[in-house]
């Protein structure tokens, strides 16, 4: 049974990307549209999206708290209550209008209502335009663990309106320049000297450029997802900077954004590779330097506990007490390799 290719060729994800926000998806007559965002986004960009989307058919709007605290089975109960009230069909619309706390969670209501209604994401953060509303990944954390309860169901449309950028600040944008270095650490060199070279465009929004960023992060990332959807195996090259970094923000209990504890996460795993002799001091060096480029910061919490979460979050993931980490050869490349626990744990972070 070829199972993995049926599901290869689900992943058929349209995604637009100008500069204002439009609304151009063919639907069938009398659809209705549930919007879900966020009380920040609603309060920039929810009328400007309702007016486009209200031409179209019948629309309603769901406000959440803007937070990570959102990702939760009570806030997943409350979207679920309210779209039901109003009879949902499959072929109904539901749209995501916000970052990635949006994306997934609105993504993962999607995936159960009706066992899946259409799906539309309307990134508003840099992270989310290049990653969170792509590939189909979702879900919500449990018990301080991160995205442990989620589905795997791409969106029909991904509409990206590179405006709605202009209302974050520049260290919201750095969230998503260290997703974007992640995946070109991991994918393309030519990827990394660009973000290298350009970093004083890219932090001052010059849309020329982040267009090229957006198309360029989006491209690579699908050529990993349309191999395996399903995360059975090359899809964890994504998870670079991940397995450290949602450690961090578990221990913080998110008070360290997303895109900045992966970015730490980044500097953590290098150090760690090199120190198990399974990264060269160039390699390293590079990676540190493009980083260092955005002055993304390191984490100067402990880094004990730290190491404790990640090995026991991902564990599981694994076998034989070993766990998958994410190991780049050079910059542009990288492979995965089961490494034991024990090794890692006997790594001593002092210099
Ligand atoms: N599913 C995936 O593949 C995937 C990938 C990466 C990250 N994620 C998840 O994404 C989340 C982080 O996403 P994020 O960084 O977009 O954070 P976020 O969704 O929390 O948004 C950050 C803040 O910016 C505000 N905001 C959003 N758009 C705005 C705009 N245009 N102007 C002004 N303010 C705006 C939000 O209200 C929020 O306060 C994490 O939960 C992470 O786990 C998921």
């Amino acid at each position: 049974m070829q199972i993995d290719k049926k599901y290869n060729s689900q992943y058929k994800t349209k995604v637009e990307i100008s500069d204002a926000f439009d609304f151009n998806i063919d639907v069938k007559k009398d659809s209705r549209f549930f919007i879900i965002t966020d009380s920040n986004v609603a309060n920039l960009y929810l009328q400007e999206v309702l007016a486009k989307v209200s031409s179209k058919g019948q629309a309603e709007f769901i406000i959440i708290d803007a937070s990570e605290k959102s990702k939760s089975w009570e806030t997943i109960g409350k979207i679920i209550d309210e779209i039901i009230s109003f009879d949902p069909k499959r072929s109904d619309y539901i749209i995501g209008l916000g970052g990635g706390v949006i994306t997934d969670i609105v993504g993962f209501v999607a995936s159960i209502i009706n066992r899946g209604t259409r799906l539309i994401l309307i990134p508003t953060t840099l992270l989310s335009m290049i990653d969170s509303a792509i590939g189909g990944k979702n879900g919500i954390n449990y018990n301080n663990f991160k995205n442990k309860i989620g589905t795997i169901y791409p969106a029909n449309n991904v509409i990206i309106a590179t405006s709605m950028l202009k209302s974050l600040t520049e260290a919201q944008i750095l969230e998503g320049v260290c997703e974007a270095i992640k995946i070109a650490i991991c994918r393309d060199i030519n990827f990394c000297k660009f973000l290298q070279n350009k970093k004083y465009d890219i932090l001052n929004l010059d849309f020329k450029l982040i267009r090229k960023l957006i198309t360029k992060a989006i491209k690579l990332k699908n050529q990993v997802v349309g191999k395996d959807l399903l995360d059975s195996n090359q899809r964890m090259i994504l998870n670079f900077g991940h397995t450290i970094g949602h450690a961090i923000e578990s221990y913080e209990e998110n008070k360290i954004p997303h895109g900045i504890a992966v970015g730490m996460g980044m500097y953590i795993e290098t150090d760690l590779l090199h120190k198990l002799g399974l990264s060269s001091k160039k390699t390293s060096s590079a990676i540190k330097s493009l980083l260092e480029a955005y002055d993304v910061p390191e984490y100067l919490g402990n880094l004990d506990n730290i190491i404790e979460i990640a090995v026991k979050s991902d564990k599981k993931r694994a076998e034989n007490n070993t766990i998958n980490l994410v190991v780049p050869n050079k910059l542009g490349e990288a492979l995965i390799k089961k490494i034991d626990v024990s090794k890692i744990k006997n790594v001593s972070f002092e210099s």
